[in-house]
């Protein structure tokens, strides 16, 4: 059976910095409170004309140059996200449009910040059944645009930014090892956005109710955040018949430095094996664990052979890990002509595209 290597990475973070100091002009809070709560000093915000998809579309790229793949080759694309471009189409076919992916099949995945942790685990298993050979997964949330910036309880944690990998059919020797998932449906109402779907169609009461913000009972989310953690980790491990002395790096979720802390000193875990980024960009969601295991093996902290554990969780409640193998070293940078090439295929996509539309649009070639 093969298995399913993460041969690339890439991420994007928008380049607007919002700082606590920044924060606490906007509402009453101190950086004091934010950081020994949470742990984040910083966050980044999306430009006017940045979305879900345009960021998701740098971090594939970026994925794609490091594995050395072609947007032609990638048989599946997933997004995982909770704030998608639109409703529909899925945010993954943009990305499928604006990479000239002409042979992938596209759609979203919703699992909150568990995103990520699932889309891993289905393109794993479409990988290792043959269905495919090569996935492209990406993480990635504008969570600025759903963020209620006058309600401190929120608006303090979360960022934007997009994570991405390149899952590769490979040898059976390393790759996604094992995945666990699982779900509660009874705490929806802990993380939710309340209207815009069939249920509060977007109207003058929605709004006017600030229901199209992100709603959050902030305590009892930490607290099912301390249970599942370690639970999951040590659920995954054992199905890859691994122990928690075989972990070389462990990847949660970046929501709150004491939900970290505490699934840490649950599990026994020395802090060098725990990456940790959430001060620069506080809660991406289902954008965070791509974005830290990217930045994990840019800072050396991967070599092959190592085991990483990745565990998310989040609205729904969704839960999830995933232990993998690291089986790829650091890749060679590009010459320049390489990257030049690449470049101009991706002109070449937004050039179709465009006489794409055209098309559709009866303007060229439909008579
Ligand atoms: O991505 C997945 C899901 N999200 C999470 O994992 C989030 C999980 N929850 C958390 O991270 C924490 O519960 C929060 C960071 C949201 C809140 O921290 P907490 O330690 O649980 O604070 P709290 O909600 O118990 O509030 C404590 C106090 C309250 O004041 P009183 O009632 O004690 O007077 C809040 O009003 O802190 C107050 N407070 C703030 N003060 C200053 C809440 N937000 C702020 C703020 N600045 N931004």
């Amino acid at each position: 059976m093969p298995r399913a290597h993460i041969v690339g990475w890439g991420k994007y973070v928008p380049q607007r910095v919002l700082t606590n100091d920044d924060l606490s002009r906007m509402v009453d809070t101190s950086d004091e409170w934010i950081v020994t709560r949470t742990g984040i000093r910083e966050r980044r915000i999306a430009a006017d004309g940045e979305t879900t998809a345009t960021m998701a579309v740098q971090a594939a790229r970026r994925a794609l140059e490091v594995a050395g793949i072609g947007p032609e080759q990638v048989d599946l694309i997933i997004v995982a996200t909770a704030t998608p471009d639109y409703f529909f189409p899925a945010t993954a076919c943009l990305v499928q449009d604006a990479l000239g992916a002409s042979r992938a099949a596209a759609f979203d995945l919703a699992a909150g910040c568990t995103g990520f942790v699932y889309a891993l685990g289905v393109a794993a298993a479409m990988v290792e059944s043959g269905a495919i050979r090569t996935a492209l997964v990406v993480g990635s949330e504008t969570l600025s645009r759903i963020t209620d910036w006058t309600d401190r309880n929120t608006c303090v944690l979360f960022g934007d930014g997009a994570g991405a990998v390149v899952l590769r059919a490979g040898p059976d020797d390393g790759g996604i090892l094992a995945t666990v998932l699982g779900a509660d449906g009874s705490g929806k109402d802990l993380l939710v956005l309340p209207a815009g779907g069939s249920r509060h169609p977007a109207s003058h009461q929605t709004v006017a109710e600030r229901m199209h913000f992100i709603k959050m009972q902030g305590r009892d989310v930490f607290r099912f955040a301390v249970r599942v953690v370690p639970t999951a980790t040590r659920q995954v491990l054992e199905r890859a018949g691994l122990t928690l002395d075989d972990v070389a790096l462990f990847i949660p979720h970046q929501a709150n430095g004491r939900i970290i802390e505490s699934a840490v000193r649950d599990l026994k875990l020395p802090p060098e094996r725990v990456y940790n980024n959430l001060d620069r960009y506080g809660n991406t969601s289902a954008a965070s664990i791509p974005i830290a295991l990217c930045e994990a093996v840019e800072e050396g902290r991967l070599r092959p052979g190592d085991v990483v554990v990745c565990v998310g969780f989040g609205a729904g409640l969704t839960w999830g890990a995933t232990v993998l193998r690291w089986t790829y070293p650091q890749p060679a940078p590009t010459p320049a002509w390489r990257r030049f090439l690449r470049r101009l295929r991706y002109v070449l996509a937004a050039l179709r595209s465009w006489l794409r539309r055209l098309w559709w649009k009866g303007v060229v070639g439909r008579g």
